[in-house]
């Protein structure tokens, strides 16, 4: 009698984990292509990659064809020296307690719905034009009149470009849907590349401190842009810095977890079946956190999502891309902060993060997601720090770019108008003067040191120098754009998360989840904060840096040698 009653708890207990396998009902009827089309029935190209980018205002092309806008405004170096500056050491943090965790999502979902490159990447175009940039006089780094960088100008539609009427249109060559092509790529041949086509998993590297992305194959971009090994994922700028690289590895175990559980809860799926089902789900864990976590933790409020809306053509406009979304830029400080398992602090300055895998190959991934949850980011503000404004990808004068001037000339490669005429055209009203853009002292004497007036505002430079509206990171013009972009990304969306009838009995769960849940079920982190997009102070405390290990030992030491020589002396004096 008492072995039945055992066994009948004993059942009880098991049942419902082998009766409500969280994927066991699960079935697969449409997925994102890998190029992006066939999402709107009626527009089957709308989202293709390859596509050009979105018009939200008019072009300014000084030529009305293809020759840069705002080209009566200063020389570019000139205003990242008076404007952008950041002085290393000066640290002016995020006023709402934004992590790093914050910037590096950002970066992470932008490659994965824009990218314009330059025809650097691409061989057969070498001979497209390059900008100039000319040195001014007093440069920290460079002569006067010396070219400090020659910049490519963006790939564009060879079609576009020969009249007033048909202006130049640069391309984006992702998918604009949040698809997570950043993690399986914008083509079948990548996605091939990137699977074992066993179980439904993507291939890694194994590592003692978890799995890490696969390699890159011999003689691809990504290998020729590293020293040592460098790896590979959907997009070719995962090994741009070790934060983009920790973040997309942790979506690769994630993948590999959920189609782990799919097939233990349907033994029967093929591997074609579990690896398109494991996206889905991973895919709509990104749109999640993106929606639910990430856009709220810049203070932008969206409007409620109400169904899908096959009207609206997803692409990304040429503001986000190349103007308000590269707020980040400036979010970005002097170093990355990197904490073991026993809670210690490293710092790794910025630059040497920029394509050098070989610190995620001897460190894993979990001190780098810990260290961007823990370390408070930089205001989004106009200053840049010098590991990007002189130190990009290399030191001055040896190739090092500054992302301030990289940010200014692209939006006139683009032909965006300047920063009056965006606000006009997008409904705002027009500034008349500085003080109406920011009221802190030292942003107003920047910018009329460097403009002679406010209608000669490069956008960017407009955009981060706005005064913060309430409770949000952002100035008004800047929180337009980006919320303009992500409804569109989110409303013309027919396979968005929320729209999608696979997912329905998964929905609430997704929408639950946050990323300090993909975080915990992917590495060893202890006491992940519920949000890791803003610090948690009680957890940061508690973190003791090398200084300040280095410090207490020497305090050890001290008090131990003082005691021998009281010990010694007060010996001496009883003799
Ligand atoms: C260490 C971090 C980062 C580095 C080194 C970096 C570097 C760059 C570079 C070199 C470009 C191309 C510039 C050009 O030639 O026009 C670029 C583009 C861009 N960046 Fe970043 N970036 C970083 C972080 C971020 C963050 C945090 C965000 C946003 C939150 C961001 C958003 C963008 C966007 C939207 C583009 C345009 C992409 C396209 O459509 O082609 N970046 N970045």
């Amino acid at each position: 009698m008492k072995k039945i009653v055992i066994l009948t708890i004993g059942l009880l207990i098991l049942l419902p984990s082998f009766a409500l396998g969280q994927y066991q009902s699960i079935s697969l009827s449409d997925s994102y292509s890998f190029n992006g089309s066939n999402n709107n029935k009626e527009n089957l190209e709308w989202g293709e990659a390859n596509l050009t980018l979105r018009r939200l205002v008019n072009q300014a092309y000084s030529d009305g064809v293809s020759e840069l806008s705002n080209s009566g405004s200063p020389n570019v170096r000139v205003i990242s020296n008076t404007i952008c500056d950041q002085q290393p050491g000066l640290n002016i943090i995020d006023e709402r307690n934004l992590s790093d965790m914050n910037w590096a999502w950002g970066q992470f979902i932008s490659h994965d719905i824009d990218f314009t490159p330059t025809a650097v990447f691409d061989t057969r175009l070498q001979s497209l034009e390059r900008i100039q940039i000319i040195a001014p006089e007093n440069d920290q780094y460079y002569r006067e009149n010396q070219t400090m960088m020659s910049v490519f100008r963006s790939l564009y539609d060879v079609r576009t470009g020969l009249s007033r009427e048909n202006s130049r249109e640069q391309i984006n060559t992702v998918t604009p849907w949040l698809d997570g092509s950043v993690v399986y790529g914008t083509s079948e041949q990548r996605v091939n590349e990137l699977r074992t086509f066993e179980g439904g998993k993507l291939i890694t590297t194994e590592h003692d401190n978890g799995d890490l992305l696969r390699l890159a194959p011999v003689n691809s971009i990504e290998e020729q842009r590293v020293r040592g090994l460098a790896f590979f994922s959907g997009d070719i700028r995962a090994n741009e810095n070790i934060a983009l690289t920790a973040v997309n590895t942790l979506f690769v175990r994630e993948h590999n977890r959920i189609a782990e559980e799919i097939l233990n809860d349907n033994p029967e799926f093929s591997d074609e079946e579990i690896f398109q089902m494991a996206r889905k789900i991973n895919t709509a864990i990104i749109q999640s956190i993106t929606y639910n976590e990430f856009i709220p933790s810049l203070g932008i409020e969206l409007e409620p999502y109400v169904e899908y809306d096959k009207s609206v053509d997803p692409q990304i406009s040429h503001l986000f891309s190349v103007v308000a979304f590269r707020i980040g830029h400036s979010q970005i400080g002097e170093q990355f902060v990197i904490v073991n398992e026993t809670d210690i602090k490293q710092t790794i300055p910025m630059q040497e993060g920029f394509f050098n895998p070989s610190i995620i190959q001897k460190h894993g991934i979990d001190s780098i997601i810990k260290g961007l949850f823990v370390t408070k980011q930089q205001a989004s503000d106009i200053y840049y720090h010098d590991s990007i404004r002189n130190f990009l990808f290399g030191e001055p004068q040896r190739g090092g770019l500054d992302l301030c001037v990289l940010d200014i000339i692209r939006a006139r490669d683009h032909g965006i108008p300047d920063y009056n005429t965006i606000r006009k055209e997008i409904g705002l009203i027009p500034v008349t003067e500085f003080d109406e853009i920011n009221s802190d002292q030292e942003v107003i004497r920047r910018l009329s040191q460097t403009y002679r007036n406010v209608d000669e505002l490069d956008p960017i430079i407009g955009i981060l120098a706005e005064e913060h509206i309430e409770d949000s990171t952002l100035g008004e013009t800047g929180y337009y754009i980006i919320k303009e972009q992500f409804e569109r990304t989110r409303d013309g969306d027919r396979l968005f998360y929320l729209n999608d009838p696979d997912l329905e009995d998964l929905r609430e769960d997704i929408s639950n989840t946050r990323l300090s849940d993909v975080i915990e079920r992917n590495t060893r982190i202890d006491n992940v904060p519920d949000n890791v997009f803003f610090v948690s102070e009680i957890k940061n405390n508690n973190l003791r840096t090398d200084n300040q290990i280095s410090f207490a030992y020497i305090a050890v030491f001290l008090i131990v040698v003082f005691a021998i020589y009281a010990q010694q002396k007060s010996s001496r004096i009883s003799k």
